[in-house]
């Protein structure tokens, strides 16, 4: 194991405030080529470990014990998210995610695949050649629509707007959990705080309309939705509370969309930058779809639509880190981390680490073809995480990439506005530091 030494007193808490992208980087850095399987940082009294290797990432993953919770920061996040699956621990997570996995199967997902088209073309419907458009918010409300239709059966109609923007300041709360007050701050009545908690009242109003249309409705429905209304103990035979219900719609609605978003975003981004690798998804969509619209069975055969989907979540997984705390000593592979530990996997350096990929800067979809060489190595790549704690939505979060890809490529290129790259802004997801602006261009 490597230590990560700072150059001046002070330097890996500043840091790790300011910029945790920054400081995990330095850390793999500092691990070398495959000698480095794991780095210790000591921040302040905290002690973080950077999982470096495949084989310990695989070990930390596959861990089902209550010795590891959460780490602080999604915690912090129950002022927005409440306690639904992905800031609740131990029993109580796991007894979420039994309930909620049904929602998930292939059949629904394939059920969903009708509604992310048509509205992926109702959303393109209102474009014009020639116009520019800011992307990141474009899929923002296009990703929200879907995961209000597909997963609680709901229309956004004209609130989608006014949602997306109170969805965007409920999530600033996660630039707040590097401070080392954010406890305190996010319990006083402070102008960002206050923001914050307004933000979640509106989309709490939103989801109110969801559970109330649905229980007058009375329609029966496999979705999300009627797995939460209908959820009985089965001990106590007693369903979940209201509150119980709104925090997991909360949770999935903002965790289903935002980072959906994300993907798509820096997937166009990529596309403009590559018009070798456009060319080449442009003339697989043509030859799948023809004339009609994509549909569920297509994603299947859309193979290079989905390695560029892939390689866009490589180079920039919205999902940029997962951590995990300590709460007893834990052993985990060959090492036994101390209470207190904080125990950190970096998708962002994993899909960058040369050990594992040839020339990792460059966009290259051809990587993850099925033939390609080298093959890809176990645990080397990691966008939705992995074991019991990772992604629920992998399924559907594939299945609408590719639908949203194929369905705007069929009509549509997406032209970069600007020639300057954009930055990154690493803060709950892996956005864009600035509006991503693209001309549209008709096909
Ligand atoms: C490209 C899109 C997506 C990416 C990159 C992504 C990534 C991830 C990652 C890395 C985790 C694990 C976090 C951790 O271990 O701390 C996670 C968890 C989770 N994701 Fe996703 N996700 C995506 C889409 C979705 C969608 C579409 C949904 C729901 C419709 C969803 C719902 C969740 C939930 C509920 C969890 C928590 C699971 C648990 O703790 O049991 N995600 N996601």
């Amino acid at each position: 194991m490597v230590t990560l030494k700072p150059r001046f007193p002070g330097e890996l808490i500043l840091l790790a405030q300011r910029d945790p992208l920054a400081l995990f980087q330095c850390m793999a850095a500092a691990g070398g080529e495959r000698g480095g399987e794991m780095v210790r940082a000591g921040i302040g009294p905290r002690e973080l470990f950077l999982l470096n290797h495949p084989d310990l990432v695989r070990a930390l993953l596959a861990y089902t014990g209550d010795a590891l919770i959460k780490e602080r920061a999604l915690r912090l996040s129950r002022i927005v998210l409440g306690t639904g699956l992905v800031t609740s621990d131990g029993a109580l997570h796991r007894q979420q995610r039994r309930l909620l996995l049904p929602g998930f199967h292939q059949r629904q997902v394939a059920a969903s695949a009708e509604v992310m088209v048509a509205l992926t073309q109702q959303r393109a419907a209102g474009w014009r050649p020639g116009e520019v458009i800011a992307v990141d918010t474009e899929m923002m409300r296009l990703t929200l629509e879907i995961a209000a239709k597909a997963l609680f059966g709901a229309e956004l109609r004209g609130e989608v707007g006014e949602l997306q923007r109170a969805v965007l300041i409920a999530l600033t709360i996660f630039d707040r959990h590097r401070n080392p007050f954010a406890e305190l701050l996010n319990r006083l009545p402070l102008p960002a705080t206050v923001r914050v908690w307004r933000a979640r009242r509106r989309i709490e109003q939103t989801v109110r309309r969801f559970i109330q249309e649905r229980r007058e409705g009375g329609t029966a429905s496999a979705d999300i939705l009627s797995l939460l209304l209908a959820a009985r103990d089965e001990e106590t035979g007693i369903g979940l509370t209201d509150a119980q219900i709104r925090d997991e719609i909360v949770t999935l609605l903002l965790t289903g969309h935002e980072t959906t978003a994300v993907a798509l975003t820096w997937t166009w981004y990529f596309l403009a930058r590559h018009p070798g690798v456009e060319a080449r998804l442009h003339a697989e969509v043509d030859a799948v779809c023809g004339e009609r619209s994509p549909t569920f069975d297509d994603v299947k055969t859309l193979t290079y639509t989905r390695q560029v989907v892939s390689e866009a979540l490589r180079l920039r997984p919205p999902v940029w880190a997962v951590s995990r705390q300590a709460v007893a000593e834990v052993e985990i592979g060959d090492y036994l981390f101390p209470r207190g530990a904080t125990l950190v996997v970096c998708q962002y350096a994993l899909h960058r680490d040369p050990a594992w990929w040839r020339e990792p800067e460059r966009f290259r979809p051809e990587r993850f073809a099925a033939e390609a060489e080298p093959p890809l190595r176990k645990f080397t790549y990691l966008p939705f995480s992995g074991g019991p704690r990772g992604c629920i939505g992998e399924h559907f979060a594939w299945t609408e990439c590719i639908l949203v890809v194929a369905a705007l490529a069929r009509r549509w290129r997406l032209q970069a506005a600007e020639e300057e790259p954009i930055g990154l802004r690493p803060s709950i997801t892996l956005r864009p530091d600035r509006p991503v602006r693209m001309r549209l261009v008709r096909r």
